[in-house]
């Protein structure tokens, strides 16, 4: 039998966006089940990261794209290793943005680094919301 490809990311996916969604269309492109680990509330604090959408209802979202196998939470940076382990894990992808940072993950699994989708980004949709308000509320 065909051995099953398995396929994770990490991401907050607040404001679930294009962007999400096409990264995580090319990732379960390369093989057969993608699981997702959606960082928590407790770990963006950590990161010094604010949502506008809670944990509960970012991981409901990503579950149910779908190209998405599996949601898991991400609370920690020291995860990724026993996540690798557990889900025997054969690529480990992200966007570019971290070209390099998980190198280390080399030893268990494939590591690779997508292209963004240009142009847009949580944060670039909080600062667009914030202009539009700023022109209509005046
Ligand atoms: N991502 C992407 N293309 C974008 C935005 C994000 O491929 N235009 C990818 C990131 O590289 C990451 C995943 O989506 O692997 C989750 O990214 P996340 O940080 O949640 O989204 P951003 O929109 O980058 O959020 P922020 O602006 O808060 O950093």
């Amino acid at each position: 039998m065909k051995k099953e490809i398995h396929i994770i990311t990490y991401g907050t996916f607040d404001m679930f966006h294009i962007g999400h969604l096409r990264l995580l269309q090319r990732l379960k492109s390369l093989g057969d089940k993608l699981i997702v680990a959606v960082s928590t509330d407790e770990f963006n604090s950590i990161k010094g990261k604010k949502t506008l959408i809670p944990y509960d209802q970012r991981a409901v979202i990503v579950e149910n794209i779908k190209c998405v196998d599996m949601v898991i939470p991400e609370n920690n940076w020291e995860q990724k290793i026993s996540d690798v382990q557990k889900f025997r894990v054969d690529i480990f992808a992200m966007g570019d943005d971290w070209t390099g940072k998980f190198d280390f993950l080399k030893e268990y699994c494939d590591v690779i680094y997508l292209d963004r989708t240009k142009n847009i980004s949580t944060t670039q949709l909080k600062q667009e919301l914030n202009s539009f308000l700023d022109i209509y509320e005046k």
